[in-house]
């Protein structure tokens, strides 16, 4: 008998929290393994490790998805409605990227980055997912990601994608397992565009959401990581702070929240009253090797976990 494969994330993600799974399933609402939790949101899919992870473990009735970047979205939708289609044309790239000699494989690289920009103007969003021309681009985006420089996704102030060629030598790209297994977990899911508010009015008491920001820088000169073009800055740290504490006070959901520990106060101000823990955390996506060691995570609920 086949063995069910387990849905992973389809694309590297900064951020991704694949590698603190484990971790963070010790601060899940405990009235999620009881199974009274019916509704699961996840406002900042990214690479959806968790939302994955949760989807798979535990049973849920409803579940709703957001993010801002349009062609991570797209993507979603793609996978979720047509996987045989978009097989086909990842298919294709890994055939023609593993044909082509290493030395002229940035070339190739090139060319379908230079596709996927010029692309973007064509489409029309609201129903790319079920047009070719959208399921074209949702490949291009999941190639782009597999060949890519750390699997980045940035955009320039033109809107274009401009991440460098990453070197890989044998990057999977098409990927059929992993991707009817997400599809199959994507049937339950609601995927929208939006920003993380837009959740409000899905958000009962029995609930859980799992808020993953962009990270507040670790200091004053790091990076930004900007996922649309658009910075996550301290004041939209502050509005999403405020956000939880609505829906805590009104919808009296479950609600979790990690981000990064810059190791001042700027969190145990905004999230004061609320549970704040610190997890161990090596991210996957660092532009500087030296800085991918051990670093903290925070973690805040507005309930007691189990590791409590
Ligand atoms: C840290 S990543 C989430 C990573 C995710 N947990 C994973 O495992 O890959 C943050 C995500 O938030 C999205 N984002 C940024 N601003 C947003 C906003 N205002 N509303 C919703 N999503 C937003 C970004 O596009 C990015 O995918």
């Amino acid at each position: 008998m086949a063995t069910k494969v387990t849905a992973k994330p389809f694309i590297k993600w900064a951020g991704g929290k694949t590698q603190l799974l484990e971790q963070l399933a010790n601060y899940y609402p405990p009235q999620l393994q009881e199974g009274k939790i019916k509704t699961y949101i996840e406002p900042f899919l990214g690479s959806g490790a968790v939302f994955l992870h949760i989807a798979q473990q535990y049973p849920l009735e409803q579940v709703y998805l957001f993010d801002v970047n349009r062609d991570l979205i797209l993507t979603y939708l793609v996978i979720q409605q047509r996987p045989d289609d978009l097989l086909s044309i990842l298919d294709q790239y890994q055939k023609q990227f593993h044909c082509t000699p290493p030395e002229k494989r940035r070339q190739l690289f090139l060319s379908i980055r230079q596709a996927f920009n010029s692309n973007r103007s064509g489409i029309d969003y609201s129903v790319a997912n079920s047009q070719h021309r959208g399921i074209v681009r949702a490949a291009q985006f999941i190639f782009l990601n597999k060949t890519c420089y750390n699997g980045l996704f940035r955009l320039n102030s033109k809107g274009e994608f401009n991440v460098p060629y990453g070197r890989y030598s044998n990057p999977k790209i098409c990927d059929p397992s992993n991707i009817y297994a997400v599809a199959a977990v994507l049937q339950q899911a609601q995927i929208y565009y939006g920003t993380y508010s837009d959740c409000w009015e899905l958000v009962t008491a029995d609930t859980f959401v799992y808020f993953d920001p962009p990270y507040r820088p670790l200091s004053a000169t790091a990076n930004f990581t900007t996922y649309t073009g658009v910075e996550f800055t301290d004041r939209h740290q502050l509005e999403l702070a405020h956000f939880f504490r609505e829906l805590d006070r009104e919808k009296k959901a479950k609600l979790m929240l990690s981000n990064s520990d810059p190791q001042d106060d700027f969190f145990a101000q905004a999230f004061g009253g609320y549970n704040i823990y610190r997890v161990l955390a090596s991210r996957a996506v660092n532009s500087n090797s030296a800085k991918r060691g051990k670093i903290t995570e925070l973690v805040i609920t507005n309930y007691n976990p189990i590791v409590d």
